[in-house]
């Protein structure tokens, strides 16, 4: 294993994958919508959320015109409608309309909902907070819906469609996936038991049957190889 010397601007990446939110606003008539990386749960009461974004973004002007702002979160079927909404403002583009995008009503603010989505949270905007080269965009949280079959409580994570989409940066984007439950033990030192006797003897039995399934490819591979030399595969040969 190597461990290697990142760049400062790798920090970003390396905490970023959580849920990409797709921020609507809506302001004199007219509404856009840009997917945001960069959001953060900030407080639990009050319900504060916050949205970093750089001052270029149209969204951003409108959010704080507006005062309010609204955060979709897509699952992997808008995957291309989050790179679309990303690759170009809406200073002159319907951008919602030309990304195909099928909006609703939000129940408190103006700025519309987008239809695919799995969850959606309505914000007030209490605050815009510059932090280097960026503004914090604090949101009061005045509604939240969520998909049943994607949330109760947390996540499901029980079918990719249902699950949050995240960014990983450039082109690339994830599933959240894989759940699972962690618990733990500790010793009268109060130190964490890494390992329980039961768990150690699973990892042993899971890693015989490993090694043995291993054992039975090369087996099986060996035997392939063998019988290749004797008659190789491919197109018969016309006499
Ligand atoms: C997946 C993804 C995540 C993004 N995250 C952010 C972000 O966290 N903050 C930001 O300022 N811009 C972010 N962007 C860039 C804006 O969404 C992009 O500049 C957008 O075109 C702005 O549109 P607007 O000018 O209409 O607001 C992201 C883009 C993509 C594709």
């Amino acid at each position: 294993m190597v461990r290697r010397l990142c760049d400062e601007a790798d920090a970003r990446r390396l905490l970023q994958p959580g849920p990409v939110v797709i921020m609507t606003v809506a302001w004199r008539g007219m509404a856009n919508a840009a997917p945001v990386a960069w959001t953060v749960p900030l407080s639990v009461q009050p319900p504060l959320v916050g949205c970093v974004l750089h001052p270029d973004r149209l969204t951003g002007l409108m959010a704080r015109h507006s005062e309010e702002f609204a955060l979709n979160i897509p699952g992997p079927s808008l995957a291309k409608q989050v790179a679309f909404l990303g690759s170009i403002t809406g200073i002159e583009t319907n951008k919602i309309e030309a990304a195909r995008l099928t909006v609703f009503r939000a129940q408190r603010v103006d700025a519309p909902l987008i239809e695919g989505c799995l969850a959606w949270i309505e914000c007030g905007l209490e605050s815009v907070t510059r932090f280097g080269d960026h503004d914090l965009y604090v949101g009061r949280v005045l509604r939240v819906q969520a998909l049943d079959e994607a949330y109760v409580q947390t996540w499901r994570l029980e079918s990719l469609e249902h699950s949050p989409l995240v960014y990983l940066g450039g082109s690339r984007y994830g599933v959240l996936g894989s759940p699972m439950e962690v618990t733990f033990r500790t010793d009268e030192q109060g130190g964490l038991v890494v390992e329980t006797p039961e768990e150690r003897e699973q990892r042993e039995e899971r890693e015989a049957r490993l090694a043995e399934l291993r054992k039975l490819e090369g087996e099986a591979l060996e035997e392939r190889l063998r019988l290749e030399q004797v008659r190789p595969l491919g197109p018969p040969v016309e006499e």
